[in-house]
């Protein structure tokens, strides 16, 4: 969808993707009395972007012969010391986990969530493998005692008459002070050229007829009140409470995607940034740290700067460096993307440094090397390394971020620069702030504090000013490049509405005279690029012992 596909409509499991959808601005609103009328309020979105279809529960199935139901109660227990080695769960890049994590982050908060997912972690019977069809069926195994699945994957295997010899051997136990109940769930796409169809289709779901096929054939919980169930879920009695509004996930997502992805941590960008500052004052001791090391660039989309400030990191650290001409490669003979990969894998890099067009990519990809993979900017999705140089710019002149009021403007929809700042800084305390034309505003950022749709009125008492390109590859439009320079280019009198010290930041590429006036495009820009290449410095040798 955010490469311009035509669908219509976006059905999926979990709340987590169709939340993750709206934050991206690729669904619309649907003002249906019929889905408001089938569908309690706390298992919609409170703005009509999505609906769900079906309920779920994670609940927990167990090996009968080793495990008393007697002796399982909560989550938070499964982080208990007698569960170790004992737990089996699929990984946390599943949506389903990810959704359970900010279930608990409501119910216990941040930290006591990121202790019990440790917990968790240190209970696991093996490192996670496969689906959760395949946890139950290690279950039965006795590779481990209790398994976290979704409610549906083990009613399926419960009704099947040829399963009797695994089914034999489990049980199901639904936690005891509240258990997490998901759904499956559908919105109609924000190009949709069917709208009035997908509507209908959308509609059709919530009917008794196609409900009771949902719970029937696919041993999901109807969302219609009412409907028939099969005898597996009828079994299991009532225990499917919910707790929470499936919206409120929304609010705790970006601090569960952090526990789940491992994503960056506070330390872990203190000590990138002291590594930086090490590599910009020529401080560091062993410059040659990636002697014998081999690393890969991979750039599917243009570049200058990270392009050519990784490649001078590598080599200046004592790297051997391939910089794969992606024109002459075997991928224009019609190599899949994951086994050019594997292929260059294959041949034991150290490093891969990967740019793509497809947002997403490099979480799919990482699954299928075992070296470092360095996100060099995915889509419209992220650009890690280029908001950890931005923030070594900012502290460089502000000292610190909390309460800083950062305003980045311009094309937010498109933007991975965006997105990597917005995430980076509001876990240092920034107050964000965003300006963009109203196509090119994302309203769905939980960690963002306003925005705005006129760049004098958002730029006011700004700390820092942070400019981005219109990203006309990501487009379909052809959008007036001198009414956007009117409306919402910088220049010096605009400018005057920011802080007096205020600083004005731009990843680049430049386009003068469409984001930015030639009077004060001479600003922190090259100091961005400068403190890019000590970051990258800095990263490639952080990773060495990861
Ligand atoms: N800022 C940035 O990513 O620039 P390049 O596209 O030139 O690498």
């Amino acid at each position: 969808m955010e490469n311009g596909g035509e669908a219509d409509l976006f059905l999926t499991a979990d709340a987590v993707n169709l939340i993750l959808a709206k934050k991206r601005g690729l669904l619309s609103q649907v003002d249906s009395e019929t889905l408001k009328n089938a569908i309690p309020a706390k298992f919609r979105d409170n703005e009509d972007y999505w609906f769900g279809l079906t309920k779920r529960a994670r609940i927990l199935v167990y090996n009968k012969e080793s495990v008393d139901p007697k002796e399982l109660s909560t989550y938070e227990d499964l982080a208990n010391e007698k569960w170790k080695g004992k737990i089996l769960v699929r990984s946390s890049t599943s949506p389903y986990n990810r959704s359970l994590i900010a279930f608990m982050i409501a119910k216990n908060g941040f930290e006591k969530t990121k202790e019990w997912v440790s917990g968790i972690v240190s209970n696991m019977a093996r490192k996670p493998s496969g689906g959760d069809t395949d946890q139950i069926y290690a279950v039965a195994a006795g590779e481990g005692n209790v398994a976290i699945v979704n409610s549906y994957y083990f009613a399926r295997i419960l009704s099947s008459e040829n399963k009797k010899n695994i089914t034999e051997k489990l049980g199901a136990f639904f936690p005891s002070d509240g258990v997490m109940v998901n759904i499956s769930g559908a919105a109609v796409t924000k190009n949709a050229k069917h709208r009035e169809n997908a509507i209908a289709l959308l509609e059709f779901f919530v009917s008794k007829q196609a409900q009771e096929l949902y719970a029937k054939k696919n041993q999901e919980y109807p969302i219609v009140e009412g409907i028939e169930t099969s005898d597996v879920l009828k079994s299991w009695g009532n225990y499917l409470q919910s707790t929470l509004p499936i919206s409120e996930l929304e609010k705790h997502l970006f601090e569960a995607v952090m526990i789940a992805d491992e994503y960056l941590t506070i330390g872990d960008v203190e000590n990138i940034t002291k590594l930086a500052n090490q590599y910009l004052e020529e401080k560091v001791e062993n410059s040659h740290v990636l002697k014998n090391k081999i690393v890969i660039n991979l750039f599917f989309e243009d570049s200058t700067r990270t392009l050519a400030s990784f490649e001078i990191a590598a080599k200046s650290l004592g790297a051997n460096v391939i910089t794969l001409p992606i024109k002459s490669s075997s991928i224009n003979k019609g190599e899949d993307l994951k086994d050019m990969i594997k292929t260059l894998n294959a041949m034991n890099p150290d490093y891969m440094i990967i740019r793509h067009k497809s947002s997403g990519i490099i979480n799919t990809l990482a699954k299928h090397v075992n070296c470092s993979l360095i996100n060099a900017g995915d889509g419209s999705s992220e650009h890690p390394t280029q908001a950890l140089a931005d923030y070594l710019v900012i502290i460089s002149h502000k000292k610190q971020i909390k309460n800083l009021k950062i305003v980045i403007c311009g094309d937010i929809l498109h933007s991975r620069v965006a997105r990597s700042n917005i995430r980076l800084l509001k876990m240092f305390g920034a107050k964000i702030s965003l300006v963009a034309p109203p196509a090119l505003m994302c309203k769905h950022f939980s960690e963002v504090d306003s925005l705005h749709y006129s760049l004098t009125e958002g730029i006011k008492d700004a700390d820092v000013i942070m400019l981005l390109r219109l990203q006309k590859e990501r487009m379909n439009n052809n959008s007036s490049e001198k009414e956007y320079f009117h409306l919402y280019g910088l220049d010096a009198q605009k400018l005057s509405h920011a802080k007096p010290d205020a600083i004005v930041m731009h990843p680049g590429p430049i386009n003068r005279g469409i984001e930015i006036s030639n009077d004060i495009a001479d600003c922190v820009i090259l100091q961005q690029v400068k403190f890019g290449l000590a970051t990258r410095k800095a990263v490639l040798h952080y990773l060495i012992n990861v």
